[in-house]
């Protein structure tokens, strides 16, 4: 089969590789359809995420049909439609019955002291075979899979593998009042899709920094009041000054570790006064007001020494953060793509491709050319 292949630093190609196989009585061969590239594909692109090796099948947002499935796999059969999400989990360890997917003790990798495997990620998350290929062994897919019904196009149920259940758990997590603010670092698929399910949960008044027009337009039609950071001196005191001089009830950092952008922050990386590439984590947390709460969505991969732990102290922040628990909000999600598009799903893709032009696809996400949000790769 084809597949998207990691070959070093901004070198991903389309390879000829062998076709998977059942190996376990819980595992599933998928056709794949469509799977998209993921702002978490760019840590690996531009090398920031330890852990690869050349030949690994990268991708993590798949979806298409069932071929076949082990002895063990009794909720999905070949020919049912099935998005794969990005964890994988077991859905029966201690973990996965408090609904912490992405801690699966059963899928967890103890040796590099990391959580749940993930697909078509470092070998600190059990380096499994990824979904940007013609075939996917889905694994635990006696649990995992979900089945989607036939109808809409493969984009409205494509981001239940990743974006949507991402995006839900940073707003869940990020606790805002209904009368309150919440501030968006960041306009890429998952801000905006914060931007629209904070809306959509009932959520006052949300403000939406990014640096890039056609985002910031985008997050303006999902309707948040957008800040273009590129524009003003400092993010948080941007923030500040439209809540009163406080800061947001809750402030949501959806860039991780590709932080860009402000003149404050390009300032600050130069100078190494802060750490390089943590400057939007560090504008989200002065942007928090006192006992407010911090929801990290965004990826990072490795220590902030300049986390200012006695200021958060003080100001009595609340900080939640981690990878997604795809399972626990997919059943709130699937049901509002049935029944319509409140969540405007079906405007996130800017870009399908065939899975060939991989290579064209990485280049564009990755440097925001010709308006790219959210690039699609049709597999089969
Ligand atoms: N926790 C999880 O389970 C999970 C799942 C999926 C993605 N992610 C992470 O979420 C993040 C966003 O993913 P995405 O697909 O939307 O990626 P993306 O790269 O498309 O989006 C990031 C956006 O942040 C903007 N940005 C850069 N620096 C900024 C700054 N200083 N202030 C404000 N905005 C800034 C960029 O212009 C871009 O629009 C990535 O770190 C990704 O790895 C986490
Ligand atoms: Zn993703
Ligand atoms: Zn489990």
């Amino acid at each position: 089969m084809k597949a998207v292949v990691w070959h070093g630093a901004e070198d991903v190609r389309v390879d000829e590789v062998d076709d998977p196989k059942i190996e376990e009585p819980t595992d599933a061969i998928v056709r794949i359809t469509s799977t998209a590239i993921c702002g978490s594909d760019l840590h690996l692109y531009g090398s920031k995420a330890p852990g690869m090796k050349q030949g690994d099948i990268i991708g993590h947002e798949p979806m298409g049909v069932v071929e076949d499935v082990g002895k063990d796999v009794t909720h999905i059969k070949p020919g049912d439609r099935v998005v794969i999400p990005f964890n994988i989990s077991c859905g029966h360890c201690f973990m996965c019955d408090q609904q912490l997917f992405s801690q699966c003790e059963k899928t967890q990798n103890r040796d590099t002291g990391m959580g749940a495997s993930l697909y078509g990620y470092t070998h600190m998350y059990g380096g499994v075979p990824g979904g940007q290929a013609e075939y996917l062994r889905a694994k635990q897919a006696h649990y995992s899979p979900i089945k989607v019904p036939e109808g809409p196009p493969d984009t409205r149920f494509l981001f239940l593998s990743d974006v949507l259940p991402t995006a839900w758990q940073a707003v869940v997590y990020a606790d805002s009042p209904r009368s309150g603010t919440l501030a968006v670092y960041g306009l890429g698929p998952i801000g905006l899709m914060c931007v629209s399910i904070a809306k959509h949960l009932g959520v006052g008044r949300v403000l939406a920094l990014d640096h890039v027009p056609e985002r910031l337009q985008a997050g303006r039609a999902r309707g948040a009041e957008v800040i273009d950071i590129s524009s003003v001196e400092n993010p948080s005191d941007a923030v500040k000054e439209r809540t009163e001089g406080r800061g947001a009830d809750s402030v949501i950092d959806a860039v991780g570790m590709e932080s860009e952008g402000s003149l404050a922050a390009r300032a600050a990386q130069y100078l190494k006064i802060k750490p390089d590439r943590h400057g939007a984590l560090h504008d989200s947390m002065w942007s928090v007001r006192r006992g407010g709460t911090l929801s990290i969505i965004g990826v990072y991969g490795g220590p902030d020494p300049m986390w200012p732990l006695g200021q958060l102290f003080d100001r009595q922040i609340q900080v939640r953060m981690g990878q997604a628990n795809v399972r626990r909000w997919t059943p709130h999600i699937l049901p509002l793509l049935e029944d319509g598009d409140p969540l405007s799903v079906d405007s996130l893709t800017t870009h399908r491709m065939p899975l060939a032009d991989a290579p064209k696809g990485y280049e564009i996400f990755r440097n925001k050319e010709d308006g790219a949000i959210k690039v699609v790769l049709e597999a089969n």
